[in-house]
């Protein structure tokens, strides 16, 4: 028989969830104060509306042309704004299994290709499906902060890759 894929590995949630890079730059504080200020539109739109998702899909497109730019200008500045943007990231998901823990949204079964894809058991649910993505960002934030630090020291992130099993 086959071997499924919720056979074969446990997802690994070891990862220190409630680690912050502290400012300590300049441009560490203002890649951290600007993370801060998009959260003010984010906590507004909560629940987005037909108008709110076309407001999105607008800062989008200004968003991505902005970072572009912002990453030509200072790879070390982009990447620190995109750590502290995964610290937040990790914070939205942590109320999001808080509102699943109570009650306010349904823990339903997982789907399939979330299953496969993050290689849970077969009877995951969502509540899995978000701790597995929070770890994720948390990933994510590490590689961040790790690439500015790098940048930083005034080196290439091709002469300095994240060493194997990073955080
Ligand atoms: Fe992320």
């Amino acid at each position: 028989m086959p071997v499924k894929p919720w056979e074969t590995y446990r997802a690994n949630l070891s990862i220190d969830l409630g680690k912050h890079h502290v400012p300590k730059t300049f441009l560490d504080k203002v890649a951290f104060i600007t993370v801060k200020i998009l959260r003010i539109p984010t906590d507004i739109f909560f629940q987005p509306k037909w108008y709110e998702r076309l407001l999105v899909l607008t800062v989008q497109g200004v968003f991505f042309n902005a970072f572009f730019v912002l990453y030509l200008l200072s790879p070390k500045l982009a990447h620190r704004i995109v750590g502290y943007l995964e610290e937040e990231a990790i914070h939205s998901y942590t109320e999001y299994l808080r509102d699943i823990d109570d009650g306010k949204i349904e823990n339903v079964p997982a789907p399939v290709i979330a299953i496969d894809y993050w290689r849970l058991l077969k009877d995951a649910t969502l509540k899995d499906v978000i701790t597995v993505i929070r770890a994720d960002e948390a990933h994510h934030r590490d590689v961040n902060h790790f690439a500015s630090d790098i940048h930083y020291e005034g080196k290439k992130l091709r002469e300095a890759p994240a060493p194997l099993g990073y955080h």
